[in-house]
C-alpha cells in the first residue's frame, strides 16, 4: 500500500515551515499537503512539489475541501490567544473536518500540563478533549516551551546585567522550535496506530540564576538573575511596549514556571527521531556568534 498523503496545517507558520522542509529531505516519494491563510508565502515550498492550500479554522466550511485526501495530518495549534476559548473552538472545528475527509491519524501540537498557564493552556487541553471525543487516532505531542522564548532575553540581560522574571527558582526543560518540528515530521512519518500522548521537552532543565550564568559564562558580560514578582513583570513587559493581554500571559507562564510546572525533562526527542536535542548551551552560543 503506498504511503497516505501527509498534511500540515499552519504551514506558513515557523513551526509548519520547518516541519515541511524536513519532510522534503526526508527520502522516499510521497504526497504532501500544507495548507495555510496565506499560500503565497509558500511558493518556494510548492516549487518543491508540496500541495499548498487556502485554509482557515475560523471559515469551517472550506476546511474539507482543503483537507480532501489527506491520509495523515499535523494539526499545528493557532496563535488566537486574543480570547478565552477562541482557539479551542478553531482546533474542534479543524478535527470535525478532519474526521469528515476521513484522515487516519491527527499529530497535535499541544503544550505540557500546566494548569497555572490559564487560558493558553485550557485550549490545549479542550483541544485533547475534543481529539478524545472524535473517532480519530491521535499523537498528542505535549511540546514544553520553545528555547526561542529564552534566547529573546539574551540581549537585553547583556545589555543590562539582569536577566529579570518572574519565574523564582522554577526551572524549565527548555527545548528548541526545530527539536519540536524534527519530532512532529517523526510522528507524522510513522504509520502509528491508536491514541498516544508523547511529553516533548529538553533533557535538561535550567533555573532563571543557572540560565544568567551561562548567558556570562557565554557572553564574558556580567549577568544575573533579578526575580520580580508577576504583577512587577507585568509593568515591566506593558513598559518595554507590549500590550497588557499578552504581558499578563508571559507572566503567567513565569508563574507555572515558579510552580516547577514546566520543570519536566524528557529524553523523547532522541527516542523518536534518533538525534538528541540540541542544548541550550549550543543554542545560546549559536546567537551569540550570529
Ligand atoms: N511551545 C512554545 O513555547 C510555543 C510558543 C509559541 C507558540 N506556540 C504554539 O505553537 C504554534 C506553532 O508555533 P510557531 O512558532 O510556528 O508559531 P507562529 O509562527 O506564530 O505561527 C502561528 C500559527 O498559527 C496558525 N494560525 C493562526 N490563525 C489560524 C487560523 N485562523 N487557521 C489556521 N491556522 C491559523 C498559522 O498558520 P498560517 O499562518 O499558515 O495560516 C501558524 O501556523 C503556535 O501557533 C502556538 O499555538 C508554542
Amino acid at each position: 500500500m503506498s504511503e497516505p498523503a501527509l498534511l500540515v496545517t499552519g504551514a506558513a507558520g515557523h513551526l509548519g515551515r520547518r516541519v515541511l522542509e524536513i519532510l522534503l529531505d526526508v527520502p522516499g516519494a510521497r504526497t504532501l499537503i500544507a495548507t495555510t491563510r496565506q499560500p503565497a508565502k509558500l511558493a518556494d515550498l510548492a516549487a518543491r512539489g508540496v500541495d499548498v492550500r487556502a485554509a482557515d479554522f475560523d471559515d469551517e466550511a472550506g476546511l474539507a475541501a482543503a483537507f480532501a485526501g489527506a491520509g495523515r495530518a499535523l494539526l499545528i495549534s493557532t496563535d488566537a490567544v486574543d480570547a478565552p476559548g477562541r482557539r479551542a473552538a478553531q482546533h474542534a472545528a479543524a478535527i470535525r473536518a478532519l474526521a469528515a475527509v476521513g484522515v487516519q491519524h491527527v499529530v497535535y501540537t499541544s503544550l505540557v500540563d500546566a494548569p497555572t498557564v490559564g487560558a493558553v493552556a485550557a485550549d490545549h487541553r479542550a483541544t485533547e478533549a475534543a481529539l478524545q471525543e472524535s473517532a480519530l487516532d491521535f499523537t498528542v505531542l505535549r511540546n514544553n516551551l520553545y528555547a526561542e522564548l529564552a534566547l529573546a532575553a539574551v540581549p537585553a540581560a547583556i545589555a543590562t546585567g539582569a536577566l529579570v522574571d518572574a519565574r523564582g527558582d522554577g526551572a524549565v526543560a527548555w527545548i528548541s522550535r526545530d527539536d519540536c518540528a524534527r519530532v512532529a515530521a517523526a510522528m507524522l512519518l510513522e504509520a502509528a496506530l491508536g491514541r498516544r500522548l508523547v511529553h516533548v521537552a529538553g533533557p535538561v532543565a535550567v533555573t532563571s540564576a543557572e540560565l544568567a550564568a551561562l548567558i556570562a559564562e557565554l557572553s564574558g558580560k556580567a549577568v544575573v538573575h533579578r526575580a520580580v514578582t508577576v504583577d512587577e513583570r507585568v509593568a515591566g513587559l506593558v513598559a518595554a511596549g507590549l500590550p497588557e493581554g499578552a504581558a499578563r500571559t508571559y507572566a503567567a507562564f513565569d508563574a507555572a514556571i515558579a510552580a516547577g510546572e514546566l520543570a519536566k525533562t524528557s529524553t523523547a526527542v532522541e527516542r523518536l527521531t534518533g538525534t538528541a536535542a540540541r542544548p541550550l548551551r549550543e543554542l545560546i552560543a549559536a546567537q551569540l556568534a550570529a
